[in-house]
């Protein structure tokens, strides 16, 4: 097994090494280079994060991989190739290549993206393409760009959290180099295990869209139940993610929002419930302050919920004990 490992490692740093150099060196890259330099990627940042480009043709590691009698065997278990009755052709064809690495950063996965082409339809193709699980790649115990995140976090003492590759690499681009992305998925508890070890605290920088605040709250909710991290949220305005909003904004803008522009769990919620609520309705209302009162049992930190239960009583003019006592009913219930 750890023999089988090193070589499936190889196999991947090798791609790694020929999908970057495609998409550096070769007419075949040269759409999808341009696409990511009208993104905004420089070819620093495509050497760093080693991007690549895998053309058309599913011959390219096909090729490469029978060139060094790679077996059968070890090319199945790979997830880099798809098996037909003619043999193996490559997985990833006309997409950008991001490479998955690990806590060490050596390569376990591929994603690619689609480029935005007249020659592919879109709506039949995912605009990511993960590899699939394989003896390197467990998807749930991976963060993208956690290899080189953590030594950064370990020193600001925060990791942040993206919802998507390009949120990380624009954020690094403009010097904010403690970003993950746990690449769409809900966050799972091996996850939040390496972030734990590395940081007192964790930043939620997930998309400003619909599906952004769900996914943030449910983080929120995932990390205050296992962990004593502090939590705070970067809420983006318009729908944009991180990538839009440097795109829009600027990077000295974004600096400014990720030092001063981020908000309680607490907050968050807040927004969230009033969202589309009248609160100068009676029933509204109540049913608001209920909600938040739920919220509130969430929080493990006495001393934050102290502030919370406040920052309620002020805002709807209840005495704290009247929230206080609310607060214990619902304990009661949960247990
Ligand atoms: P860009 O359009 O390149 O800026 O991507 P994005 O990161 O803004 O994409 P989006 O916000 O839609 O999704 C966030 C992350 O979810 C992506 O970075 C991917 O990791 C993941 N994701 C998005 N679409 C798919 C998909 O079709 N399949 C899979 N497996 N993952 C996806
Ligand atoms: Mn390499
Ligand atoms: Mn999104
Ligand atoms: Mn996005
Ligand atoms: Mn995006």
């Amino acid at each position: 097994a750890m023999r089988q490992r090193q070589e499936l490692l190889k196999l991947h740093e090798t791609a790694a090494d020929i999908y970057h150099h495609v998409l550096l060196n070769t007419e075949a890259g040269e759409e999808a280079l341009h696409y990511l330099k009208e993104r905004g990627m420089t070819e620093e940042l495509i050497k760093e994060f080693e991007i690549g480009y895998a053309p058309k043709e599913r011959i390219l590691l096909q090729k490469v991989f029978e060139r060094d009698n790679v077996s059968d065997e070890l090319l199945a278990e790979s997830g880099l190739m798809t098996e037909r009755d003619e043999g193996f052709i490559d997985r990833f064809y006309q997409r950008i290549m991001f490479p998955i690495r690990d806590d060490k950063g050596k390569t376990v996965a591929f994603s690619g993206r689609v480029l935005p082409s007249e020659t592919v339809d879109t709506s039949k193709q995912p605009k990511y393409l993960n590899s699939p699980e394989t003896p390197l790649f467990n998807k749930r115990q991976v963060l993208f760009n956690f290899d080189k995140a953590k030594a950064i976090a370990r020193k600001e003492q925060e990791l942040i959290l993206f919802e998507g590759f390009m949120d990380v690499i624009a954020s690094w681009r403009a010097g904010v180099k403690q970003g993950v992305a746990s690449m769409g998925t809900s966050l799972t508890n091996e996850q939040i295990n390496m972030i734990k070890r590395q940081s007192k605290n964790v930043v939620i920088a997930y998309d400003g869209d619909s599906a952004g605040i769900e996914a943030t709250h449910r983080a929120i909710d995932l990390l205050s139940a296992q962990t004593d991290l502090g939590i705070s949220i970067l809420s983006l305005p318009g729908g944009l993610d991180p990538d839009d909003f440097i795109k829009e904004n600027g990077e000295d803008r974004y600096r400014e929002i990720m030092k001063n522009g981020r908000e309680s769990p607490f907050s968050f919620y807040m927004r969230y419930h009033q969202k589309g609520k009248n609160m100068k309705n009676e029933q509204e209302k109540f049913a608001y302050i209920e909600t938040m009162v739920k919220e509130l049992a969430k929080i493990p930190s006495v001393i934050e919920r102290e502030v919370y239960i406040t920052q309620l009583s002020e805002e709807f003019s209840i005495s704290p004990e009247a929230i206080e006592s609310e607060l214990q009913k619902v304990k009661q219930v949960d247990r």
